[in-house]
Order: structure tokens, then sequence, then C-alpha cells
């Protein structure tokens, strides 16, 4: 996978969070906090969490005595998250890299991560680091995008990329869709030593009321934009605008509804 993948820079974690969070990540990001309502979890650690939407949702559910470490490797996507907190609420923020924690041994009793393992190139290490951290008998719940079969929003896009960029054309898109395999991820993780893993595939509805906003996310709210700017010879603008036009064609002009899967993974250490 490109380094470029990771760097969730600049001003992607404003267009991130202004588009793409409606379109995707709060619905998802609401279900897996509510996974962990009977939790009376102290300590809980989220690693990969981007602009703080899941880490929102995960702080409603818990005591308020509870303590949360809000983590990604990217300190301008945590910027957006900390503004979603009050100094009062037991949130602290770090920037870690997921397959180097800097952690002590046995410190959570559980770690979320929303659509983030994806983007890490070593996954085994990713759940080695994850069960270090971990108390004994402490729980890992993690989400992955299916494959983009299932997906038809981003597969579409992958389209029309394929035939703006023809022989260069950007990757970017494939990666959030490309750890789907749960014979590949339970193999991972019990490389890693957990236990008692199970999977919920869940079905939703991606929802926007215009093509371009959700082209602008697409395009922007990501790490493909500084895939396309790489390309000199398109201009960002034209790509938002073609992909808004293909979008259109795809799922209508507005109040669209896409469908959407992605996995819930739940693991003891
Ligand atoms: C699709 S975003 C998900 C963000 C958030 N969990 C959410 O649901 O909105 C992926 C996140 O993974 C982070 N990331 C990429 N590589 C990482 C790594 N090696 N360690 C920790 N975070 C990483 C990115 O900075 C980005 O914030």
């Amino acid at each position: 996978m490109k380094d470029i993948y990771s760097a969730f820079t600049g001003s992607i974690p404003q267009n991130y969070d202004r588009y793409l969070g409606p379109m995707f990540f709060h619905l998802c990001a609401e279900d897996l906090a509510g996974r962990m309502v009977d939790s009376s979890a102290k300590q809980v650690l989220e690693i990969a969490a981007g602009t703080g939407i899941a880490s929102r949702y995960i702080r409603n559910q818990l005591h308020e005595n509870a303590h949360m470490t809000v983590s990604d490797l990217n300190a301008d996507m945590l910027a957006h998250a900390e503004q979603k907190f009050s100094a009062d609420e037991n949130v602290v923020f770090s920037v870690a890299d997921a397959m180097l924690l800097p952690f002590e041994n046995n410190q959570f009793d559980v770690i979320a991560c929303q659509f983030g393992i994806m983007f890490c190139p070593d996954k085994v290490q990713v759940f080695r680091e994850a069960r270090r951290v971990l108390a004994e008998k402490g729980r890992l719940l993690f989400s992955v995008w299916d494959s983009l079969q299932y997906n038809p929003l981003p597969h579409t896009v992958n389209k029309i990329l394929a035939d703006i960029f023809e022989d260069n054309v950007p990757a970017f898109l494939h990666a959030p869709f490309s750890y789907y395999d749960q014979s590949q991820i339970r193999n991972d993780m019990q490389q890693a030593g957990f236990t008692d893993i199970e999977f919920i595939t869940l079905n939703g509805e991606c929802v926007y009321a215009d093509p371009h906003h959700a082209a602008m996310g697409m395009v922007t709210g990501s790490p493909l934009m500084l895939e396309i700017e790489q390309r000199a010879d398109t201009s960002i603008d034209d790509v938002v605008e073609n992909i808004s036009s293909g979008l259109q064609a795809a799922f209508g002009a507005s109040d669209c509804r896409v469908p959407i899967r992605w996995t819930v993974i739940s693991a003891t250490s």
C-alpha cells in the first residue's frame, strides 16, 4: 500500500468530517458505540480515530468516570476530534501509529477502531499491539468495509476515475475496501493471540441530498485528492464535476440513498 494512502492531512480532515461523515461514518459509528452499551470499561482506547466521529458516540456510551484515549496517526485529523469534546470529559488525544502504540502493556479494557485497520500495512502487528495494551480479557471491537461489490457508490467512483485517467488511474479508493475476507481477518487475529472472534455483517444506506456534495467528499475528503494532485494534467474541480455527473446518473439527482455494507468484529484478548 502506498504511504500516501495514510496521509489524511491538510484540508482532507475538514472535508472528510463535513462531507463523508454524514454520508458514511455517523451511521456506522452509532452502531459501533451501541455495541459498547453494557460496557463497564474504565479505560478505553480508540485507534485510527480520525476526526472523532466514532469517538463522540463511544464517549456518550461510557460511564462519566471512564477515561478515553483517542488516537490517530495524523495530528491534523486529531485536531478536529479534539474540538468535539469539552475539557471535563476525561478524554485525551494521542498521535499514535496503530502498529507501534505508545502505551504501556495491559492498560485498556476496550479498544475500538472504526474503518482504520485497512490503512495499516501490517495488520497482524496492529492486532499484536492491540493485544499487548489490552488488559486480560480485554475486548477489541473494530469495523471494516465489505468489498466494493457490496458498496456501489465507491465502486461507481472507481469506474469514473478509470474513464478519466485511463492509463494512470488513482487507486486510493480500493484501499478502504481491501480487508474484508473473514478467514484472513480471523487468521491474522489468531496469529496475534486473539480468541472468541465474532463477525457481524451489517447493511445500511449512504444518504446524501446533493451528488455534488457527495463528489466533494469522495474526492477531497481522503488521500485520493493527493493522488489526483500528483497527476498535473487534471484539476480537482474537473474530477469533482465528472464524479458528480456520474453519481447523478447512477443514483439520482437529489435525496439519494445507496446501499452500504460493512462488518464489525469483536474479540477478547
Ligand atoms: C477512514 S478514516 C477513519 C476515521 C474514523 N475512525 C472514522 O470512523 O471516522 C481512517 C483513519 O486511519 C488513520 N490511519 C491511517 N494509518 C494509520 C496508522 N498506521 N495508525 C493509526 N491511524 C492510521 C488515518 O489518519 C485516518 O484518520
